[in-house]
């Protein structure tokens, strides 16, 4: 059966009124199209609703300023926690992918929790899609990876869930929000996981390894958003640099260096559960490599993944 998106929005806002009622909710609001679709379903349902952005630390350049000023375009009031400290802290020398979500799901919820309180709400509202908890094992699968949002719950929140979209897939709240009539570069936004840059450092996270990645998936996205207006490419679903945790030996004049590798990835899919590396122009390859060798001094080189999805996953961790 196809996909009814004006029958969807109405039976989403109906049980977001049964669901939540005259109770007070809270919204975790990443900036993403799920977050802001959950929250504009919420605002469409009449209910009490307080959305918060949680700058965790891990976020792209100047993510909390662009939402904030998306927030105010559509009319909901954001109020931004900085909870740098404590995120940074909590993975300080861990490595395994999936203690890191399970910790950042945990302190996510710790920090709604605080939140809830203060704004004495009752549920916390989640933009959780299909995939976010069929890879994390849901219904009795196999975990391919923790999505904060979903395993990373802790069993004794004290916080009731509401999750409108949890049967969609991500082309799905795509066409939800556009109807909604959330401007483009929300409903268009290329994916970026609950984690964030977190997941995009291969292993072990340092202060000085996050501003490398955070400055490379910037170039990136630049470079690959110039290159699609300019019609010399496709526009990938999604789009970033991952940052490896060993470093490699170069040359620079006659010097020996020796230094780290970023790992650049762009990605052409449906619904993120299947994947295929999508080709970038050579000379757009040339220009991402050059201005992050440039430009990062810490980076000595730059390798393309041409992974699909099976057998890797979107993102390194
Ligand atoms: P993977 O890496 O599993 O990712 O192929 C599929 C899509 O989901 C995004 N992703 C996440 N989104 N919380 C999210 O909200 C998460 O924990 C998470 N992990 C991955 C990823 O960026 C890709 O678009």
């Amino acid at each position: 059966m196809s996909f009814n998106p004006e029958k969807f929005i109405a039976s989403a806002e109906k049980e977001i009124r049964l669901r939540i009622g005259n109770e007070k909710a809270i919204i975790a609001l990443s900036g993403g199209v799920d977050s802001f679709v959950a929250a504009t379903l919420c605002a469409n349902a009449g209910i009490r609703l307080q959305a918060v952005f949680i700058d965790t630390g891990y976020m792209r350049k100047n993510e909390a300023e662009k939402v904030k000023s998306v927030s105010k375009e559509v009319g909901i009031h954001l109020k931004i926690i900085n909870a740098e400290k404590q995120f940074i802290s909590a993975l300080n020398k861990i490595n395994e992918p999936e203690k890191k979500r399970k910790i950042i799901g945990e302190l996510f919820i710790r920090t709604f929790e605080k939140e809830a309180k203060t704004s004495e709400a009752a549920f916390l509202v989640q933009g959780t899609i299909a995939p976010d908890w069929i890879e994390s094992g849901g219904h009795g699968r196999d975990t391919i990876k923790s999505h904060h949002n979903v395993a990373g719950l802790p069993k004794n929140m004290d916080l009731k869930l509401c999750e409108p979209l949890k049967e969609l897939y991500k082309h799905e709240v795509r066409i939800v929000g556009k109807i909604l009539g959330l401007p483009q570069c929300i409903y268009e936004r290329q994916p970026f996981p609950g984690p964030g840059l977190a997941v995009r450092v291969v292993g072990e996270i340092t202060k000085e390894k996050l501003e490398i990645v955070r400055e490379a998936c910037s170039i990136m996205e630049e470079e690959i958003e110039r290159a699609s207006v300019e019609g010399k490419m496709e526009k990938p679903w999604q789009y970033f640099a991952a940052l490896l945790p060993s470093k490699t030996v170069g040359v620079k004049g006659d010097e020996r260096s020796y230094k780290y590798t970023i790992v650049i990835r762009a990605v052409k899919s449906l619904d993120g559960m299947t994947a295929n590396f999508s080709y970038i122009p050579q000379d757009v390859l040339q220009i991402i490599s050059t201005r992050i060798t440039n430009e990062i001094r810490e980076v000595g080189r730059v390798v393309y993944d041409i992974t699909n999805k099976p057998p890797s996953t979107i993102e390194l961790e």
